[in-house]
């Protein structure tokens, strides 16, 4: 059976002013898009402390930062393009 994967995106202030908004709203309708939504848990997290490096995004045990709206595809593309 196909693990399920946690992703978190950071929902704290500091990761909020650097645009985690744009963000979610891409990978909601990346999951959406790609029929991923029952394989990846996609939910906010609190304050990673690592705010100087927001927004931030735990994919598992795994921590990205600096996910911008213009590399969130590239993530999601290297971590679940073969998956989907
Ligand atoms: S607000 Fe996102 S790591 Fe602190």
């Amino acid at each position: 059976m196909a693990q399920r994967i946690e992703m978190q995106i950071c929902l704290g202030s500091s990761c909020f002013s650097r645009g985690n908004r744009d963000v979610v709203a891409f990978i909601r309708e990346y999951l959406k898009r790609n029929h991923l939504e029952d394989r990846i848990i996609f939910k906010g997290a609190r304050c990673m402390d690592l705010c100087s490096k927001g927004p931030n995004l735990r994919i598992n045990d795994k921590i990205i930062e600096e996910v911008t709206l213009s590399k969130i595809e590239g993530i999601l593309e290297k971590e679940f393009g073969n998956i989907k």
